[in-house]
């Protein structure tokens, strides 16, 4: 069942390509517009919606904070993205013209299943992206978009990661049509790199060999932070997250803009830091997240950068590189995690660790 792999995120990781390009696949018609029958909300719905809110868990919560940002920019609707466990607590703002979003990739999170029961008692319209069809969640929603990633096995999520963003983006683009917002030659252009993830996604994978050395580099380090700015911050948390529960290092995932006001009191000789660098094309971002990089290493920190292949700015100031396939920015999350799922994977292996089935965690959370 594994196929030659030694655990089910390692396989997981490597279907990527193919998650990605069947989540992508029937999207577009042949006028090159996107096509999301299954949502069954009418155009009229969607155009009245005045504020979106995200609500989901750890990982999915991760692909969530990216979708903010897609959202917002492409369709201008005020988009707040909520942990599932905290939603219902703090009595939310929701009404009939909230679009709630879950995302989920088993379907069955309890926290989760907890937020869509409270957004409908107050006539909100819940669209669930899942994994898993037929699920609880999908079935008390109003309307469900399937990631098609297959079973995922591995505790630790990897293309249900990848998939959600998919499906987060390909919701954002659709609403930015339904509302004949002005970004039509943006639309058309990110559907295109969206069609070339899978192939990019690939690229990775086979020059993977670099991310597999430095596991073994790094295997005896009892602390790793993780830095981005913009959508590079939700990567850097994900990036925390898979080290966390699956090496169990201390791992932590910071906004670079935040290293001044605290963190960086941790920074210390050989502590790695993973940063995630924005592509050319935001430029004033980039420049931030370099000189932040400059500030760590200035402290004697071991810096492992991931970046345009063709930034040598940002090659320069690496102690290690990871050339990441070109891409905008908004759609770079998807990209810059493959080598961190991996760098997790693989180091949790040289530790002798169980990567399938991490300690004290558990593949469906149905308990609140
Ligand atoms: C981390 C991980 C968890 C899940 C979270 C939500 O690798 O897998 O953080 O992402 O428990 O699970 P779903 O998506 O099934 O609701």
């Amino acid at each position: 069942q594994k196929q030659g792999f030694d655990w089910f995120m390692r396989k997981e990781i490597f279907e990527q390509p193919k998650a990605v390009a069947d989540t992508l696949l029937g999207r577009l018609n042949e006028r090159g517009e996107l096509v999301l029958d299954e949502l069954r909300m009418s155009p009229e719905l969607l155009r009245r919606v005045n504020k979106i809110v995200i609500v989901a868990c750890g990982t999915a919560f991760y692909a969530g904070l990216v979708a903010k940002y897609a959202i917002e920019h492409w369709t201008r609707i005020p988009c707040e993205v909520e942990l599932a466990s905290e939603f219902r607590y703090r009595d939310p703002i929701i009404d009939p013209m909230t679009l709630v979003v879950t995302i989920s990739q088993s379907g069955e999170t309890a926290d989760t299943l907890m937020a869509i029961r409270h957004a409908r008692e107050q006539q909100a319209k819940v669209i669930a992206i899942c994994n898993t069809n037929g699920a609880t969640i999908p079935r008390e929603s109003d309307a469900v978009i399937y990631t098609h990633a297959g079973p995922e096995i591995g505790v630790a999520s990897t293309k249900g990661f990848t998939t959600q963003l998919v499906a987060c983006y390909l919701l954002g683009l659709y609403l930015a049509q339904v509302r004949g917002m002005k970004y039509g030659d943006e639309i058309a252009a990110l559907l295109a790199e969206l069609e070339r993830m899978p192939a990019a996604l690939q690229q990775l994978l086979d020059e993977r060999q670099g991310v597999l050395e430095l596991a073994e580099q790094l295997k005896d380090a009892t602390s790793v932070l993780f830095l981005g700015r913009h959508v590079g911050y939700p990567v850097a948390l994900e990036g925390a997250l898979k080290l966390k529960e699956l090496a169990y290092i201390h791992a932590e995932g910071f906004a670079a803009g935040e290293l001044k006001h605290g963190p960086i009191a941790l920074v210390s000789q050989d502590l790695p830091i993973f940063v995630v660098v924005p592509p050319r094309g935001r430029d004033q971002l980039r420049d931030k997240v370099i000189s932040n990089i400059a500030e760590v290493r200035a402290r004697g920190a071991k810096t492992i950068v991931l970046g345009d292949a063709d930034d040598d700015q940002a090659r320069a100031h690496a102690e290690v590189f990871i050339p990441l396939p070109k891409v905008s920015t908004l759609v770079q999350p998807l990209l810059a995690i493959l080598p961190l799922q991996l760098f997790a994977c693989e180091l949790a292996t040289l530790k002798g660790h169980d990567v399938d089935q991490p300690r004290n965690l558990a593949k469906s959370v149905t308990v609140e």
